[in-house]
C-alpha cells in the first residue's frame, strides 16, 4: 500500500477524475469537507483562464498560439481561502463569472490547448504543495499529481450518469425515453473525450475504480473517506 509522503504538511492528495456525469466535483468538495481538506476544482482555473482570455478580447481561434508570457499576463491565480481556492483574475473574484454560458461555450477551447494545460500544470500542483488535498479534473492523477497518495476513478452505468445529470438541471424524475437519450450524449461525449488528442479521458493505472452505479451520494463520499483515511495511516 502506498505511504503517505511525510512532505505533505496538511495531509495526502487525493485525485478523483471519472466520464463526465460521473460526480467527481460534487464527490471532491463532500470528501474534503468531511477530511478537513481542501478542495481543488482543476476545472474552475481552465474556467478562470477562458472568461480572463475572452476579457483581454483574445480571439478564441487564436488561443492555441498563447505563449505563457500571454498567460502569465492574464493574471489568473487560485488562492487557497476556507475549503477550496477562490480564483481571481487581477485581483477581481471570478467565482461566479467563471459559471457563465459564455465561459461554458469557450472553456473546452481553452481546455484543448496544449502549452494552457502546462503552464497550469505549475499553477495546480503549486496550489497542492501542502497536501490536505482532494482534487479533481481530467489528468489530475495521471499528469498533475501522479504522486497522489490516492487515486480514485469514478464510474456509473450511464442511465444512471444520465439520470442524475437530468435532475441537477431540474428535471424533476425524468422519463425512460429522456434518461435513453442523455445517457446516449453521455457515451457520445465519453468517447470523444477518450479519442482526443490533448489530455484524453483516461484512468491511472495504479487508480481504485469505484462503481457508484448502485451507491447513494453519502455511500460514494464515504468510500472514498475511508481509502483515504487508509492511506492517510489512519
Ligand atoms: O469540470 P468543468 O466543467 O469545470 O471543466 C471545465 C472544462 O475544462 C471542461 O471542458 C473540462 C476541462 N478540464 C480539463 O480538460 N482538465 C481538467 N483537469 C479540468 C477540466
Amino acid at each position: 500500500m502506498t505511504q503517505p509522503k511525510l512532505n505533505r504538511p496538511d495531509g495526502i492528495i487525493i485525485a478523483l477524475d471519472g466520464p463526465a456525469g460521473s460526480g467527481k466535483s460534487s464527490t471532491a468538495r463532500a470528501v474534503a469537507e468531511r477530511l478537513g481538506y481542501r478542495h481543488l476544482d482543476s476545472g474552475a482555473f481552465y474556467r478562470a483562464l477562458t472568461w480572463a482570455a475572452l476579457r483581454a478580447n483574445i480571439p478564441a481561434d487564436e488561443w492555441t498560439a498563447l505563449t505563457p508570457e500571454q498567460l502569465d499576463a492574464l493574471d489568473v491565480h487560485g488562492a487557497p481561502e476556507g475549503r477550496s481556492y477562490t480564483l481571481t483574475v487581477s485581483g477581481w473574484d471570478v467565482s461566479d463569472a467563471i459559471r457563465t454560458p459564455e465561459v461554458n461555450a469557450h472553456v473546452s477551447r481553452m481546455a484543448a490547448v496544449p502549452a494552457v494545460r502546462e503552464w497550469l500544470m505549475d499553477a495546480l500542483r503549486e496550489a497542492g504543495a501542502r497536501g490536505g488535498l482532494v482534487a479533481d479534473g481530467r489528468d489530475i492523477g495521471t499528469v498533475v499529481f501522479p504522486d497522489a497518495e490516492l487515486k480514485a476513478y469514478l464510474v456509473a452505468a450511464p442511465e444512471e450518469r444520465a439520470r442524475r445529470r437530468l435532475r441537477e438541471q431540474g428535471c424533476g424524475d425524468p422519463s425512460a425515453e429522456n434518461v435513453r437519450a442523455e445517457a446516449r450524449r453521455l457515451l457520445g461525449r465519453d468517447e470523444i473525450d477518450a479519442g482526443r488528442p490533448v489530455a484524453p479521458l483516461a484512468e491511472a493505472a495504479d487508480a481504485v475504480r469505484i462503481d457508484t452505479t448502485a451507491l447513494s451520494f453519502e455511500a460514494q463520499v464515504e468510500a472514498v473517506v475511508r481509502l483515504a483515511r487508509e492511506r492517510a495511516g489512519g
